[in-house]
């Protein structure tokens, strides 16, 4: 998936010894967010099946993605960092795989013809199986069973045996990860992502849409751009191939730890169930299992910070995560919302800038906008999405600091779960394919709308 476009530069080992950490040491701290699992001889088997398969990723990879990463914290790269909420077992088909590629191609073409810069393209994909919920449990019609916490703890049917935390999933979720990275690398080795070919990337089912001609206007402008290159130079390999990481949640540890290796000629231990996992917001305490399974890996790390993030926290995680101010190591996410990023962001951007500390700063203009119908149905509108990006961007030039990339749940399939956007979707227009069992996602329109706005809103900036 990712040969590396940059040297892995190495960060030497650090000469000042961190606390002692083992994969499994997160197991003596608050464990937020996890199962309770019935059976434990049954947890351990299968945690040492997983820990006995190939990893997803390679350290290599995974030290290649933290130099680009470095690089957009220098402003030199924006990170694109998309997929499903939560991924689905059945979802881990040809169609679904494909179509979410199409749109993060597309999406990141428009961003490297506006921004001028190289994009760096990170899935929400290939492991996004485990999600945070309210509550542990769910009660219907007087009957309370475990909550649904993703397919690699249980089922979402309303059923006792589905509902019953399995740790077999956990396997299961290896492979679907493994056969979705498979698919991903042999298309783009097979030229899915050559830019001579743009039109691979097209939808069916969005002919008409809105956007198509703005889109064709930027497409043609390109292969122009690149036929004239390549006239002066001959072919130029870059163009042939665009590399894809990958990312999830790193929320249930037991996955994580079984999957967590040491590998030959690198020191240190690396999570090779992903290249980029993230701590969520809800899993952020300094003294709890994530921050402490997470200090001890080499990957770079991304943490969700929300409206509710303080100063002092936020200052200790860097320094617990990273302690020696490893380039590319540590991404914040911040997902405030549209009516919170105004008031959340700027103190945050100090209390970081106090540090010293250099950090990658992405905007999830999404979870911070989640909103229940009166219907009970869970939508996002457009508008506060756009809204909470474009003060994003101010906020950031403002503070002498800069937005380096977004990171977004879309999904490629026509479904209508966010309202608004290019078409103007409404609350009738949601029950027409709203298909996500977690959070609603922007379908391909909307996504390529964001795409173009994130373009306007920098040129507009930089001008
Ligand atoms: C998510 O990214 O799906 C998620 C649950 O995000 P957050 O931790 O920001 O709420
Ligand atoms: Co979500």
């Amino acid at each position: 998936m990712a040969v590396p476009e940059v040297s892995s530069r190495t960060p030497l080992r650090p000469v000042r010894e961190a606390r002692p950490w083992k994969a499994e040491s997160w197991q003596s701290h608050p464990a937020a967010q996890m199962p309770h699992y019935e059976d434990a001889v049954e947890l351990q088997s299968a945690m040492q099946r997983l820990g006995a398969l190939p990893p997803l990723v390679t350290s290599w990879e995974v030290l290649a993605l933290k130099s680009l990463l470095a690089e957009a914290q220098q402003g030199k790269r924006f990170l694109l960092q998309g997929g499903d909420c939560a991924e689905t077992f059945a979802d881990c088909n040809n169609e679904v795989i494909a179509n979410r590629l199409k749109v993060l191609l597309q999406m990141s073409l428009v961003l490297v013809h506006g921004l001028r810069m190289p994009v760096l393209r990170v899935g929400r994909f290939a492991g996004q199986y485990a999600k945070p919920r309210s509550a542990d449990t769910e009660t219907v019609d007087g009957v309370t069973l475990p909550v649904y916490r993703g397919e690699l703890v249980n089922g979402a049917e309303f059923t006792p045996e589905a509902r019953r935390p399995d740790p077999q999933r956990m396997l299961e979720g290896h492979s679907r990860s493994a056969m979705t990275m498979n698919f991903v690398r042999a298309l783009i080795d097979g030229g899915f992502a050559d830019l001579h070919h743009p039109e691979y990337w097209n939808l069916a089912w969005v002919e008409r849409s809105p956007l198509a001609a703005d889109y064709r206007q930027m497409v043609e402008g390109i292969s122009g751009a690149m036929h004239f290159m390549e006239t002066l130079t001959g072919p130029i390999a870059s163009f042939q191939r665009a590399d894809f990481y990958t990312s999830h949640e790193a929320l249930l540890l037991h996955y994580e730890q079984a999957l967590t290796r040491q590998v030959p000629r690198q020191w240190g231990w690396f999570d090779l169930s992903t290249h980029f996992p993230w701590i969520g917001m809800r899993t952020a305490a300094l003294d709890g299992a994530h921050v402490e399974f997470c200090r001890g890996i080499r990957n770079p790390i991304a943490i969700k910070i929300g409206p509710a993030m303080h100063a002092e926290p936020l200052q200790q995680l860097i320094e617990i995560l990273n302690p020696d101010d490893d380039p590319g190591r540590l991404t914040l996410i911040h997902r405030m919302g549209a009516g919170g990023i105004g008031q959340h962001l700027p103190r945050l951007i100090e209390a970081v800038q106090a540090t010293g500390r250099r950090v990658l700063w992405v905007c999830d203009p999404m979870h911070g906008n989640t909103e229940k119908l009166g219907t009970g149905i869970k939508t996002r509108r457009f508008a506060n999405i756009r809204s909470e990006l474009e003060q994003a961007f101010d906020i950031h030039a403002a503070a002498g600091t800069h937005l380096g990339g977004v990171h977004l749940e879309l999904t490629g399939e026509d479904v209508t779960e966010c309202m608004g956007g290019a078409r103007d979707l409404s609350e009738a227009d949601l029950a027409r394919a709203y298909k996500s069992t977690v959070d609603p996602r922007l379908n391909y329109e909307q996504s390529l709308e964001l795409a173009m706005l994130i373009v306007r809103k920098s040129t507009v900036r930089t001008r």
